[in-house]
């Protein structure tokens, strides 16, 4: 799995580039608004033009940048990505356009498949295009259809959304054992089922508390970011589509492994995570003892 780190911030990049580890970059307008603090927090100017292409640069070739548009509407995105691409692709030749999967406002206003239609002029230009804000393994079908490089389905704030409706208190980072939600959705159906024995099929299947049983915990039968994307890779492979699946939304290190195990071609790591990843109280210790184990003959070798 290719690991690419979710941030706007230069010395995050840098770093996490100098690690060795980082495969490109994500950004987003809250995380360059986060970035642009930080710079002004310190006293400085932010030159925007100048610090986008500092990213460009320090990502390097073969390090994909992904850089977001902000209006909604498909001349303007059009516009904004085919700017965005000639300013800063130049750098090293690295920079992919985020394109949101849906940009209305309301959920209640009629669809008007701009965003799709944008990824669709724009790819068939040649401008890779991320399509974000995914949270249905459907959306990820249609953003492949329509030409997307990359799907970025947003794990953590599906977890969010499900965790809310079951009335769960959570910190952000906390790991959401999908799992348990599960069981304790299938051990409250076994005992309705038990209840209503005797019930006429029909009537069993309308039930409410029937219907209520099978959906807990889950989003439309997604019940974890982590099990959207197991959904939409099984999508992709079914149909060999070649569109990578990049896991974002990523708050903690468990959601990194399952990510992997699920075969997610990448995942977009904020910082921290990055840094919890090689993090182990045993390894810490072990590094300890070996330090205090060493013979001074041993240590005479490394002295010649
Ligand atoms: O990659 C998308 C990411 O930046 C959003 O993360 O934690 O705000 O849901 P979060």
């Amino acid at each position: 799995m290719k690991i690419f780190v979710d941030t706007a911030k230069l010395d995050e990049i840098k770093e996490a580039c100098s690690w060795g580890i980082v495969d490109g970059v994500t950004t987003n307008p809250s995380l360059i608004k986060r970035a642009v603090d930080e710079v002004k927090g310190g006293g400085k100017r932010i030159d925007m033009e100048t610090y986008m292409r500092e990213i460009c640069k320090t990502a390097g070739k073969g390090r994909p940048v992904s850089l977001e548009v902000i209006s909604l509407t498909m001349k303007e995105m059009v516009e904004e990505a085919e700017l965005l691409y000639r300013k800063f692709n130049p750098a090293a030749e690295n920079v992919v356009i985020k394109i949101p999967i849906n940009t209305n406002l309301d959920e209640s206003e009629e669809i008007d498949y701009d965003a799709l239609k944008t990824i669709k002029k724009l790819s068939r230009k040649g401008i890779p295009i991320n399509a974000t804000l995914i949270m249905t393994p459907e959306q990820a079908l249609l953003a492949a259809k329509a030409g997307a490089s990359y799907a970025s389905p947003f794990a953590g704030r599906i977890d969010d959304y499900i965790r809310k409706k079951l009335g769960i208190e959570f910190g952000k980072v906390d790991y959401f054992d999908f799992d348990l939600i599960e069981k304790i959705g299938r051990q409250r159906l076994d005992k309705h089922l038990k209840n209503s024995r005797g019930e006429p099929v029909a009537s069993l299947y309308l039930n409410k508390e029937t219907k209520n049983s099978i959906g807990f915990g889950q989003d439309n039968g997604i019940g974890s970011g982590v099990n959207l994307v197991k959904s939409i890779m099984k999508i992709y492979r079914n149909y060999e589509i070649p569109t990578e699946v990049i896991a974002a939304s990523i708050r903690n290190t468990r959601q990194i492994r399952q990510m992997a195990e699920a075969g997610a071609h990448i995942a977009t790591i904020p910082f921290p995570v990055i840094r919890g990843m090689l993090q182990h109280p045993k390894t810490v210790e072990g590094i300890k003892n070996f330090s205090a184990d060493v013979v001074p003959e041993y240590r005479e070798l490394f002295q010649s």
